[in-house]
């Protein structure tokens, strides 16, 4: 019998939630993708539940797509930016929420540079969280919405083939992906130059390889990230230019294959680095759908997770 209710009363990583949950949002997130296609957007689900906005890190796509979706769902919203707010003066992170939830906030958006914040005040505060990026920890929405937007585009995901390629090691796209893609049944590879892959990479289950060529002979589906030179503290490449050389995906690496593979970036996309904009903009891929199904997907993950509060 498939499952009506998440598990979990936060969603703080994927690893914490199973697949039955998985299977959960991407049908009811189907059903949302129905409504915001619609003349008229809007349903009433979240009247009467406000969620707060907190953005302790940049972010443009993701920080729209969830206020969007608490529009589309009649949510009241508060939005926070840790640059003009009291954090500036010195205020904690527990001080500032709760200060937040005092104004009766039932959900917590979050961005946070610190992997396990959310953990932290999942422990002590009462509010569902919604992890919209920890550090280089997990980025559980961006995963889902992925994951929805490949099984659109080739199907059922069991035995296929994903490589995400790039800056593994700064990335907490690249985990979650991991994460949802094996509990979902897909074979994954990472690849990237070696100072950017972590050496724990094949314990988790991944296939690790350094040759961009041969990963993307492998690969039905390459997601592709971003070299995330403001986290990077030492050089671990040599230039972008290099990077670009050798890593780079451009139509001549994907002209060499017996077959077309679909292309994926969580952007914000460095055109000319890690893709070139031909690969970018091409027919193959859908870059543009991941970012559309991310406002159902967050649609689908408030939407459940106000159910499980509503229900304690
Ligand atoms: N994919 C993603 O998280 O983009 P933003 O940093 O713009 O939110």
């Amino acid at each position: 019998m498939s499952q009506s209710q998440l598990s979990t009363k936060h969603l703080l990583g994927i690893k914490y939630i199973n697949t039955d949950d998985i299977n959960l949002i991407f049908k009811t997130a189907q059903n949302f993708k129905e409504v915001i296609n619609r003349p008229i957007k809007k349903v009433p689900s979240l009247r009467d539940v406000t969620i707060a906005n907190l953005f302790f890190e940049n972010s443009t796509r993701t920080r729209i797509s969830f206020e969007l979706a608490e529009k589309r769902l009649s949510a009241d919203t508060v939005n926070f930016s840790a640059a003009s707010s009291s954090v500036k003066k010195g205020e904690t992170l527990l001080d500032t929420v709760n200060n937040i939830l005092s104004m009766k906030v039932d959900m917590v958006v979050m961005r946070h540079p610190a992997p396990g914040a959310h953990h932290f005040l999942a422990n002590h505060i009462d509010a569902n969280i919604v992890n919209a990026g920890d550090g280089t920890h997990e980025h559980p929405t961006q995963a889902l919405l992925d994951a929805f937007s490949m099984t659109e585009k080739v199907g059922n995901l069991k035995g296929k083939k994903v490589v995400i390629v790039g800056d593994v090691m700064h990335s907490r796209v690249a985990l979650s992906n991991i994460y949802c893609l094996q509990k979902l049944g897909a074979k994954v590879m990472v690849c990237g130059p070696p100072t950017l892959i972590p050496q724990h990479m094949s314990s988790l289950g991944v296939e690790v390889e350094y040759d961009i060529d041969k990963a993307l002979a492998w690969c039905d589906i390459a997601n592709i990230l971003r070299i995330q030179l403001e986290r990077q503290d030492i050089k671990y490449i040599p230039s972008l230019r290099e990077y670009a050389l050798y890593y780079g995906v451009n139509k001549e690496r994907l002209s060499k294959l017996d077959k077309s593979i679909t292309i994926m970036h969580p952007g914000p996309i460095n055109r000319g680095v890690e893709i070139t904009s031909d690969v970018a903009d091409s027919e193959h891929s859908i870059i543009l759908q991941q970012v559309e199904n991310g406002v159902a997907i967050r649609m689908a993950v408030l939407y459940l997770l106000a159910g499980v509060r509503g229900s304690e």
